[in-house]
C-alpha cells in the first residue's frame, strides 16, 4: 500500500494519554517502529501509521483529512471539535477507559469560594475558552476569559487572571501553585475520534478493521469469562445474577444429575459482591477469567 492509502492515527506526543494510546494500538495487533524524528511510528504489520502531535491539534488534523483517527481527551474534543468553527463532527466517537481527569475552576488559596456567583466580574485564565464560556453563560455569570495556550496555573501569580479553569488529575499542579479546586466543569476521559472514510477501498477496509479491533479491545477490558457449578434448580437465579450475559452455556457434569456447569461471558466487570451472591444462590467452584480478545 503506498503512502497515500495508509491509515493515519493522531496521538498525543507526550502527556497523560500517550502511553495508554500506544498501548491500545498495540493491543489491536499493531507492531510499529518509531521514526528517527520521534514524531511518526510506522506500522510494520498493518498499513497504519501513528502521528505523535500536540493533542490540541488532533481534531483539526482529523477535520482536514490528514488523519483518519485520533485519540484526545473529551475536553479537547468539546473545545476544538464538536460544532467548532470550520471543524466537522467526527464520524465515529468511542469512549475509552483511560485519561480520566476533570476540567475544573480553581481559585487561589484564601479566596473563600462558596458559590459560582463569586466568579462574576473576575478574570479566568484557561485553555478552554469555549467550554468555560458555555458553563458561565448557563449560570448567568459574566466573567472575563483570558485564553492561554499553556502555563495556565501560574496566571494568577503573574497577575494575569484572578483564577483559572484547567485540567486536574492528581491535583499536584494546583497544590504546587497554591490553588484550590472550586467547581468541576467537566468530567473528562479519552475518546477515539474517527474522521472521514478513506476513498481508497483497501484503506477503507483497514480503517474499518482497525475500528472494530479498537471496539473489541475496549469491550474486552470490561469482560470476564465466568465458570461455575450450579444446582439445576438454582439456574434461573444464577442466570439473573450474571452481569451483562446474554445466553450462558449450560453443560452436564459427569456422574452428577442434579448439578450442571455454567460458562458465560460477562460484558461487565465481575465484582466480589457478585461472586458472593452466586455462592448464596447455590453456585460452587466459581472461576472468573480475563478475556483476551473479542470480535463481535
Ligand atoms: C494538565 C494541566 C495541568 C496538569 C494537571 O496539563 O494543564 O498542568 O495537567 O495535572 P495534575 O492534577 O495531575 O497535576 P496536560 O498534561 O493535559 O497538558 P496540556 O494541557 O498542555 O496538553
Ligand atoms: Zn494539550
Amino acid at each position: 500500500m503506498d503512502r497515500e492509502t495508509r491509515i493515519k492515527v493522531a496521538l498525543q506526543k507526550s502527556g497523560r494519554l500517550t502511553e495508554n494510546s500506544l498501548n491500545l494500538l498495540r493491543r489491536c495487533g499493531l507492531n510499529y517502529s518509531r521514526g528517527s524524528d520521534q514524531l511518526i511510528c510506522f506500522g510494520e504489520n498493518m498499513p497504519v501509521d501513528l502521528l505523535l502531535v500536540r493533542d490540541d491539534d488532533i481534531p483539526s488534523l482529523i477535520a482536514e483529512g490528514v488523519c483518519q483517527f485520533g485519540i484526545v481527551g473529551l475536553n479537547v474534543f468539546l473545545e476544538k471539535a464538536a460544532g467548532g468553527p470550520g471543524l466537522v463532527e467526527p464520524r465515529q466517537l468511542v469512549d475509552l477507559d483511560f485519561g480520566r481527569c476533570r476540567l475544573s475552576v480553581a481559585v487561589p488559596r484564601g479566596f473563600g469560594y462558596q458559590d459560582p456567583a463569586q466568579l462574576d466580574g473576575k478574570r479566568i485564565a484557561t485553555s478552554y475558552p469555549r467550554i468555560i464560556r458555555d458553563w458561565l453563560a448557563a449560570r448567568d455569570i459574566r466573567a472575563e476569559i483570558v485564553t492561554l495556550s499553556g502555563a495556565v496555573e501560574i496566571a494568577p501569580r503573574l497577575g494575569r487572571a484572578d483564577l483559572i479553569c484547567d485540567l486536574v488529575s492528581t491535583g499536584s499542579t494546583l497544590a504546587a501553585n497554591d490553588l484550590e479546586e472550586a467547581e468541576v466543569v467537566l468530567d473528562s476521559h479519552a475518546v477515539l475520534l474517527g474522521g472521514e472514510e478513506p476513498a481508497d477501498p483497501a484503506a477503507r477496509e483497514w480503517a474499518e478493521r482497525l475500528m472494530r479491533r479498537i471496539e473489541g479491545v475496549v469491550r474486552v477490558q470490561e469482560s470476564k469469562y465466568i465458570m461455575l457449578h450450579a444446582p439445576r434448580g438454582a439456574l434461573d437465579a444464577i442466570r439473573d445474577l450474571l452481569p451483562g450475559t446474554e445466553a450462558p452455556t449450560v453443560m452436564p457434569l459427569e456422574g452428577l444429575d442434579d448439578k450442571v456447569a455454567v460458562h458465560a461471558v460477562c460484558r461487565e466487570n465481575v465484582f466480589w459482591e457478585t461472586l458472593e451472591g452466586l455462592k448464596r444462590a447455590g453456585a460452587s467452584s466459581v472461576l472468573v477469567l480475563p478475556v483476551e480478545k473479542m470480535l463481535a
